[in-house]
This record gives structure tokens, sequence and C-alpha cells, in this order.
């Protein structure tokens, strides 16, 4: 894609700014965390832990639409676009414990938040309780929970022996939980994919519950369902857990319009739903907009398209900066359809080995002259009524 400098650095690893508006390890978090393993244990009984974690999940407003968590994906400025469009919780993209604790400039890179980001749940993957321990405590004052990543499925998960490769080591899993429960003042979450067995499911999502974890994701797919589009989850799957557990629980898989947030929230019983591969082309989705694919008889043109929501974006990576491979990412996501319309841009886009703000506002007027592609559809009758969201999002 790109040519590197003469330095060697891939302008794509870089920050796209330099402002400050939002909070980003370097500034903040970077001071030294207390010797975690030192520090007094929270040791409560499970009724008074269900209790408190329905406490906690009702105090941040018993937010039922998340942004789910992807690598590169759903960082700061994605997360603000999302929430202004009706999603009333976000992920962070996972982070990788060990390099997280070691290394400032992937702190700095990876992970930014500011004071309007929130409810956020700061997902890790780990092996070693430890080493999550002090990548957690290094994030647990900007965050709702610490979220443990137990359901990736990819090869890197596999060779770095985290995700969902570990659900055959479940005592592993109980003592990365366990030790963040007793060490953190901030709740501990787990997303997880299931089992093909719903016994093992169960018995499994009962161990997270009695290790002390306040809210369980379901992802209905299993560790070998990795094409979601050839696999749909089992939403009966994720009802059996939620009717297994007493903490809330968010269901995760085929979630591409308010219809089917609707449907999941009735057949599963959850607490809410997580959407992530709709959501990159449609940030708007919990607002009520639907991409022309799942149009239906009724539904009327919105007032709202892609390139408008790019120019959203844009803006709020001029304000809360990240590395530039992110925002081309959410760009090609985001015009896809259009540029199916007018490959050539596409083809513009990627030779740009070096990306600015200007040229990529550029882009999007010159795609509007070429002609409009499509609007996304409803989003009329839904209020999205998280003002204070829109007002940050500028
Ligand atoms: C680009 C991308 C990155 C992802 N990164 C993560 C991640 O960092 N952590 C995680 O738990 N799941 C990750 N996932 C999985 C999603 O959170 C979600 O479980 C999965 O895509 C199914 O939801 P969906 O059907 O709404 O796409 C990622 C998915 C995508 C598309």
């Amino acid at each position: 894609m790109s040519t590197l400098t003469n330095t060697d650095i891939d302008p794509d690893e870089t920050i796209c700014n330099n402002s400050t508006n939002g909070i980003t390890i370097s500034d903040n978090l970077d001071a030294a965390a207390p010797s975690p393993l030192d520090m007094p244990s929270r040791v409560l009984d499970g009724a008074t832990r269900v209790e408190r974690a329905w406490a906690h999940w009702k105090a941040l407003g018993a937010p039922r639409f998340m942004v789910a968590p992807m690598v590169d994906n759903s960082e700061l400025p994605f997360r603000m676009l999302c929430r202004k469009y009706g999603a009333e919780a976000a992920y962070t993209p996972m982070l990788h414990s060990r390099i997280f604790s070691e290394n400032e400039k992937y702190r700095s890179m990876e992970f930014s938040t500011c004071k309007e980001d929130r409810p956020l749940f700061v997902q890790f993957c780990a092996n070693d309780p430890k080493i999550l321990l002090e990548a957690a405590k290094r994030v647990e004052a900007y965050c709702d929970y610490i979220d443990i990543n137990l359901g990736c499925p990819q090869r890197i998960a596999r060779r770095g022996y985290y995700g969902a490769f570990l659900m055959e080591n479940q005592p592993l899993i109980k003592s990365l939980v366990e030790t963040l429960v007793l060490n953190l003042d901030v709740p501990v979450s787990c997303k997880i994919r299931i089992f093909p067995n719903l016994d093992d499911t169960i018995t499994y999502a009962k161990m997270l519950e009695e290790a002390g974890c306040s809210l369980l994701a379901v992802h209905g797919r299993t560790r070998d369902q990795k094409d979601s589009t050839k696999f749909k989850a089992d939403w009966a799957a994720i009802r059996a857990v939620k009717q297994a557990l007493r903490i809330p629980v968010l269901a995760n898989g085929n979630i591409r319009h308010m219809v089917d947030v609707n449907s999941c929230l009735e057949e599963t019983g959850v607490d809410g739903v997580l959407s992530a591969e709709t959501l990159l082309e449609n940030p708007a989705l919990f607002a009520g907009y639907k991409t022309v694919e799942w149009r239906e008889e009724g539904d009327e043109e919105g007032d709202l398209d892609q390139a408008d929501l790019v120019v959203e974006y844009l803006k709020l990576c001029e304000k809360y900066p990240v590395p530039w491979r992110m925002i081309r990412s959410h760009v090609h996501k985001l015009l896809g359809d259009w540029f199916r319309v007018h490959p050539e841009v596409r083809e513009e886009l990627n030779k740009q080995s070096i990306l600015t703000f200007e040229w990529l506002y550029d882009m999007v007027r010159r795609l509007r002259e070429l002609g409009k592609g499509d609007p996304l559809y409803g989003g009329r009758n839904v209020v999205v009524d998280r003002i204070a969201v829109n007002a940050a999002a500028g």
C-alpha cells in the first residue's frame, strides 16, 4: 500500500496530529502504578457481588446498545461518533496486557479516552494474572469495566495463547478474573465465545460468575465459527446463559439494525447487545439508521449518508488524534459502497502514502460531485437522547 519514507517510519503508524484533547497514557496514566499485588483484597460473598454488579450497571444508566471491541477500529473518535448516534456504552479495541505494561509508545498509540467517553470497557488480552493486573491498574481510573478478551479466535491469539485459546484452561481464566476482582476498584467483565456443547458453555459462564465477573458478553459463535457471514450467532445459547446467570449478560452476533436489536433483546432476555462489523459501515445503527442492504418496504430515505459520517468522524479525529492506520481503515469501511461505484477514487486513496485531513475532506467532496452514493434509511423516529454526548462530539 504505502511507500515507506526514507526514515523508515510508516506514516500510517504516526498519530494524525498533536492536539491534546483526549487523555492518553503518555499524559496522565503513566504514573507508576502501586505494586498491585500488595493491595488489600476485596473478598465478598456471591450474593453481595451480584447485588453490586447490578448496582454498578444501573448506576451507569443500564446501557443496552454497545460498540463491541474492535482492534484498530473501536478507538476514541469512532466510539464518540457511535455514542452521538445512540450507542450507550463502548469497548476499546483489545489491548495486549504485556505490551501495555511494558511499552509507553504502545500505550500512547493504542489507548486514549476523554471525559465524555463513558461508560467505557477497556479490554485486555492476557494469560498472566500479574501482568494483566499491572496493565489494568494503569487505566482503571478511566473506565467502568476492565474486560478480559476470552473470545479472539485468530491465529495470532493461538500463537500468543490468549482469547478463545484459553477456553480449555479454565483454571487460568479463573485466576485472571479473581486476581482483577481482588485488586481493582473497577468491576471486571469478560467477553466469551460459546462451546459447541451448551452444557459446557453454561458451566464456563457460571465459573466466570463465581470467580467474580460482574458482566458477561456472549458472542454466540464457537471458536471455529470465524466467518460471521457463514455462521449465524446462536441466540438460543445466549438465552440459556442469561437464564443460568445472575449478573448482567450482553449478546453479540447478528446485530445489523434496530429490528435485530429488538428481536435479540426479546428472544434472549439479555440486558444489552454488542455490534461490531455493521457499525463500521453504519455508526448510526443505534439511532435507527440502516444501510441500503437492510432496507425494507416502507423504510424512508434518511437525512444522513455515509459521507456525512466520514466527515463527522474526521472532525472527531482532528479533536482526538489517533494513528492514521485507524483513520484509513474507517474511511475504507464507511465509504465501501461509494467506492464500489467510483473505484478510481479508492485507488487514489490507496496511492496516498501520507494522508492529510485536507486531502480526505477533498476526496469526500469529489465523491459527492461524482454522484451521490446510497443514503442511509430510517432514523427519523429515533430520539437520540444523549445530548451531552452530541455536544461533545461537535
Ligand atoms: C475489525 C474487527 C476487530 C475486532 N477486534 C476485536 C477485539 O479487539 N476484541 C474482541 O473481543 N473482539 C473483536 N472483534 C470481534 C467483535 O467484537 C465481535 O465479537 C464479532 O465481530 C461479532 O459481532 P458482529 O456480528 O456484530 O460483527 C473484532 C471484530 C472486527 C470486525
